[in-house]
This record gives C-alpha cells, sequence and structure tokens, in this order.
C-alpha cells in the first residue's frame, strides 16, 4: 500500500485512545480545565459509570464564541505561554483532550466568558462538530459528555463493571480535590452517594480528612522540608495506620497528582524501617519545584514526570518522612485506642436512667472492663505483681499512689500486669496499657541498629571469594559504593571490566546466597540510587533477632522491671509501634474513661 497522510478524523481517533482510556480519564481532563480556568467550584456528575453521562460544571473563566470554535481543534490551546515547554504552570497544555473526548463521544460544552453578550454552546459527534449556537448560561462552563466509545466500540469491551468505573472516577475527583482544597468539589450521580467537598482556603489537613477519612486526619504527622528549591509538604500517616497496598499514597508534584515509579520508591525506603514489605503507608505529598525542573511531557495522559535532579527529589523526600517519623515515632496511631474505646462501650456503659448512679456511692472503682465485656479486679492483679499486701479493692487507687516523677512520665507509672502480657499504667490524664512483647522487640532492634550505625556490622571473610558477573555499568556501580557497602558489612572489589568479587559478607546474614543478593543491591542501585536491600536485610534479620531476644508475652514482670520498660519506650526512637508496624501501647485519657462511665 502507498503512504498517504491520514485524515484528521482517524488522527484524533489515535489520539483520543492514548488520552482516553476510560470514563475516569475524561473527567481528570476536564475537571483539570475546569482548574486551569480559575474555578472556585467544580460539579462533577456521572451515570453508567460515566460510560453513559459525564456532566462537568465550572464557575471558571469560561470561553469567547471563538475560543470555543477553536477549543475543539486538535493542538489548540491556550495554555502554552511562547509555546515554551519547559516552564508549563497549567495542568493542561497539550491542546489534545477536547478534541480527543469529542472523537470517541457525543460532547456538548456550554460556556460564557463576562464579556460575551449569552452563553455559546458546541457539539462534536464522533469528531463531527457542530456550529456554534447561542445558549444560555450565566458563568463559566458545562461539558456533557455521552455514550463515552460509541464512536470506537473496539475500547468499550475493555471497560470494567460501571461500579469500578465509577470508583475509578471518584479516585480521580479525590485526588484533584486533596490538591485544591480551596476549590469546592461534588460528586454525584445515580452511581453514587453525592460527596460534598467545602473549600477551605489552603486548609490541606482539613481537605485531606475529608477525602482520606478522620483516621487520617488524627493519625497523619505534617511533612515539611526544603532542599536547593524543591520543597515537600503534605501528611503522612503513622506506620500503625498502614494498608495492604499503595493505593493509600497520593503523590503530587507542582499540584499535577501523578503516578510517580519514583516517589513511590521514596516513600517505601523511608517506610522501610516501620513497616514490613507488604504493608503501604497512607499519605499524601506535594512536591513543589520550579516548573523548569521538572518535564510534565512524558505521557499522554501526564501522570508522570521527569525531574531534571531526582537525586535530590529522592533524597529530600526519603528524609523528610524519615524525620518526621522519627520525631513522632513514639506515637502510636489512635484508631486502636478509638477502636478499644468502641468496644468497652456497650459492654459497660451504664443505662442511663437504670438508676442514678451518679449520686450513689457504689459507683465502680478500680475496675478494668476488658474487651467482652469481662472485668478484672485492679487490685487482686495488682496484688499479685507489685506484692504488696491489703486486700480490698477500693483501697487500691490510694495504696499503689505512684511516685509524681513516674506519673508525670508520657507512659506514666507502672500500676500492674494483666494476663502476664499487658502492662497497665497509669498516666497524669488517663491511662496506658502496653504490650510488653512488642515494646520490647521494637526497644531491641533500636538498640542494634544503633549499634550497627555506630561501628559497622561485624563480617565474616570467605574462604574462596565469590566473583559476581554482572554488567559493566551495575559493576562500576557497586564497586563506587564499596565504602558504603562495607560499612554494612559487605566486602567488594572490581574484578575486571564486568564483575565484582565479594570477599566478605556480614556475619548477622550467616550463610548467604552472595550472587543474589548482589543482583538485587546492583539492581535497586541503578534504580533508586541507594543500597537499600542490603540494609534491609540486616534490619531484617535484626528484627527477627529482635523478636526472639524480646520479653516473651506471659512473662511475668516486677514492678521495677515494668517502669524500667516504659523509661525505655520514653528514650528509644519510633517505641510508637513494634517492628511489625502494630502499636506497642494504647492510651486511654480519662476524658475517655469518663465518657465511657457516662460521666461526661
Ligand atoms: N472548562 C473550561 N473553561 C475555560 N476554558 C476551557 C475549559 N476547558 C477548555 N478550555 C479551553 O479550551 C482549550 C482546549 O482544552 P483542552 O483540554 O483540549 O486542551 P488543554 O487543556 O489546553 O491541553 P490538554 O490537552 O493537555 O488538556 C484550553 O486550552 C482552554 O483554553
Ligand atoms: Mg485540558
Amino acid at each position: 500500500m502507498p503512504v498517504r497522510q491520514l485524515s484528521e478524523a482517524v488522527v484524533n481517533r489515535i489520539a483520543a485512545g492514548e488520552v482516553v482510556e476510560r470514563p475516569a480519564s475524561v473527567v481528570k481532563e476536564l475537571v483539570e480545565n475546569a482548574l486551569d480556568a480559575g474555578a472556585h467550584r467544580i460539579d462533577v456528575l456521572t451515570d453508567g459509570g460515566g460510560c453513559r453521562l459525564i456532566r462537568v460544571t465550572d464557575d471558571g473563566e469560561g470561553m469567547t464564541r471563538a475560543d470555543l470554535e477553536l477549543a475543539v481543534e486538535r493542538h489548540a490551546t491556550s495554555k502554552l505561554e511562547n509555546d515554551d515547554l519547559l516552564s508549563i504552570r497549567t495542568l493542561g497544555f497539550r491542546g489534545e483532550a477536547l478534541p480527543s473526548i469529542g472523537a470517541a463521544a457525543r460532547m456538548t460544552i456550554t460556556t460564557r466568558r463576562f464579556s460575551e453578550p449569552h452563553a455559546w454552546s458546541i457539539t462534536v459527534e464522533a469528531g463531527e462538530k457542530s456550529a456554534v449556537k447561542p445558549a444560555g448560561l450565566s458563568q463559566g462552563t458545562t461539558v456533557e459528555v455521552r455514550d463515552l466509545f460509541y464512536a470506537t466500540p473496539a475500547r468499550l469491551k475493555f471497560l470494567k463493571t460501571d461500579r469500578s468505573e465509577a470508583e475509578a472516577v471518584r479516585d480521580v475527583v479525590r485526588r484533584l480535590a486533596m490538591s485544591r482544597p480551596d476549590v469546592s468539589f461534588t460528586l454525584a450521580g445515580e452511581d453514587r452517594a453525592p460527596v460534598t467537598w467545602g473549600a477551605a482556603e489552603s486548609d490541606q489537613i482539613a481537605r485531606l480528612g475529608d477525602v482520606l477519612g478522620a483516621d487520617f486526619r488524627v493519625n497523619a504527622i505534617a511533612i515539611d522540608a526544603e532542599r536547593e528549591g524543591v520543597r515537600v509538604t503534605g501528611f503522612a500517616g503513622l506506620p500503625t495506620l498502614s494498608r495492604a497496598n499503595s493505593l493509600g499514597q497520593y503523590l503530587f508534584v507542582n499540584g499535577r497528582p501523578v503516578r510517580d515509579k519514583l516517589l513511590f520508591g521514596a516513600v517505601r525506603a523511608a517506610y522501610a524501617d516501620y513497616l514490613p514489605r507488604d504493608r503501604h503507608p497512607l499519605l499524601a505529598l506535594f512536591v513543589t519545584l520550579d516548573a523548569r525542573e521538572v518535564d510534565v511531557n512524558v505521557h499522554p495522559a501526564k501522570t508522570e514526570v521527569r525531574f531534571r535532579d531526582s537525586t535530590l527529589v529522592r533524597g529530600l523526600i526519603v528524609r523528610a518522612l524519615k524525620d518526621a517519623l522519627a520525631r513522632e515515632g513514639q506515637r502510636a496511631a489512635t484508631t486502636g485506642g478509638s477502636a478499644t474505646i468502641a468496644t468497652f462501650r456497650p459492654a459497660t456503659a451504664p443505662r442511663r436512667g437504670a438508676y442514678d448512679w451518679r449520686r450513689s456511692p457504689a459507683r465502680p472503682v478500680g475496675l478494668v472492663p476488658m474487651p467482652g465485656g469481662a472485668t478484672v479486679g485492679f487490685a487482686e492483679a495488682a496484688q499479685a505483681t507489685f506484692d504488696v499486701g491489703g486486700p480490698a479493692a477500693d483501697a487500691a487507687v490510694a495504696r499503689f499512689e505512684p511516685a509524681a516523677d513516674q506519673i508525670d512520665r508520657p507512659l506514666g507509672a507502672a500500676r500492674a500486669q494483666l494476663h502476664e502480657t499487658y502492662i497497665v499504667a497509669q498516666t497524669r490524664d488517663g491511662l496506658v496499657i502496653v504490650d510488653q512483647h512488642a515494646a520490647h522487640e521494637r526497644i531491641v532492634y533500636e538498640r542494634m541498629k544503633a549499634a550497627i550505625e555506630k561501628s559497622g556490622v561485624a563480617r565474616q571473610i570467605l574462604l574462596i571469594p565469590e566473583i559476581v558477573e554482572l554488567d559493566e555499568a551495575d559493576a562500576a556501580r557497586l564497586a563506587a559504593r564499596a565504602d558504603e557497602l562495607a560499612h554494612f558489612g559487605l566486602i567488594i572489589e572490581t574484578f575486571g571490566p564486568g564483575a565484582v568479587a565479594v570477599r566478605e559478607t556480614p556475619s548477622l546474614l550467616g550463610e548467604l546466597d552472595v550472587r543474589g543478593l548482589v543482583n538485587d543491591l546492583a539492581e535497586h542501585i541503578a534504580e533508586w540510587n541507594d543500597s537499600l536491600p542490603l540494609e534491609r536485610r540486616l534490619m531484617h534479620v535484626a528484627s527477627t533477632m529482635a523478636c526472639h531476644g524480646s520479653v516473651r508475652a506471659g512473662r511475668r514482670l516486677k514492678p521495677d522491671e515494668m517502669n524500667a520498660l516504659l523509661r525505655e519506650m520514653e528514650s528509644v526512637p519510633n517505641s510508637g509501634q513494634c517492628n511489625h508496624g502494630r502499636p506497642t501501647y494504647v492510651e486511654l485519657k480519662l476524658t475517655d474513661i469518663e465518657r465511657l462511665f457516662g460521666r461526661r
């Protein structure tokens, strides 16, 4: 067949395939256009998962008649100043979204710019443009898209159920809503319960709480760090708030939601110490930098970016997250605490009106309700471990009044050990329940880590050095990091251009698949520029050893031992969760307890 120029309609359909993958991509493009138009309020409506109908209404600047006519043409945009692709400040810039949507569906745009006497509207069906007609609309723009992919039926087959398409739409709107707390959003339609996120000028955590849930709001740490003109802000969930997948990680570059491997990798590295491989934190991070330092023109969907200095960005994120986690390491998620409260409540909350227990002298004292409704005599348990005589339960409180300095410590004064597993401590304004095994495990692990950091890792010499063949670039990259690897107990040397010789390995790792480790390292260094696999393996061993060397649940502790453990938890970093990301303690505030007993 001879070479020929494709018709505009075919070209548009091809482009549409890249830009409009599913209903959610249409919603993304339309909402981004609304944001670029300076909207303060954006309403999204979908039906049939967005396949039957998508309508996006904004109160932005709108378009003139001439703009509208051009906007649906391919490669027509108002956003590229001086044709400068190097400093893009808007979400759109390709001039492709509207013609692509128009090529795949029936699209009607109604819009009014202030300067125009009235609104105008245009319809594009399967790439066929109608004439521009006068229309009624007071301000802004409404884009209605019906029967998506009716013009490209091949794509229809790839769509998932309406329900999962509706879910994908929701995710897109959530992401954009997170990046712009100053804009109010609504999302409605037959597919869903309507949601409204009201605008709150620059109150980021409020919007994140609205979108990600109240749990996130209370269990997130603020992040704010800057280096060489790159800033990262946002909120990172405590490790105890982890998930089984990374879908709860929202990353933004200059306000643009992205799914970037480099950023995900940085998050993984930062939490490596706190979470096992199969748990993922919840977070929303916003990277801002000079538009010239980042290329957003990587993919038609504009969800990937390239940083000019990716090492800088990655390093900054890892550092910012690690610092924040270390700073707040003693804090465990309160989720456990409130769940505990919820368990307590039905079992123990007095039925109002049953009798006026507030005035009754027989108010329960010294009794700790346990989940499931059982009650444990506080004083009895205390006697068992505190070894003080005196029977009466109601005397317990006075008898064990702890030294003032202990009760003022964050984790309070140990008062009892229950079930030979939990330490109950009294604080100035509440009580703390510690899982003694989890707490001790974290302490042992942190100690081992500190020792490794201080004096390096003990090594064992291999009888015969192991030669590992790699490609030349990998071998060179590994050799360049020989010093750092030595610190972690791995001694390597170059061995010709495409191989390294491994002479010593970390004793901690014992018998080791040297080849596997070196290959992992080479791969990781090439991709992420750090030696995380080795560190991770060492830490894994350290944490396993910590786990086995720790105070087991089921061991009876003396009061001094309990208090010593509490004091150590306060001094050790990251003691709010064990190495598996579970909390090491839960705290109940007096106010919570009073609420349980109906005193508040
Ligand atoms: N909601 C809107 N309000 C005002 N103007 C709009 C709106 N949507 C689109 N436009 C105008 O139409 C033009 C074309 O929009 P389109 O989405 O096709 O391209 P773009 O946003 O410039 O680039 P991209 O293809 O990357 O999205 C925009 O540049 C803008 O001027
Ligand atoms: Mg656009």
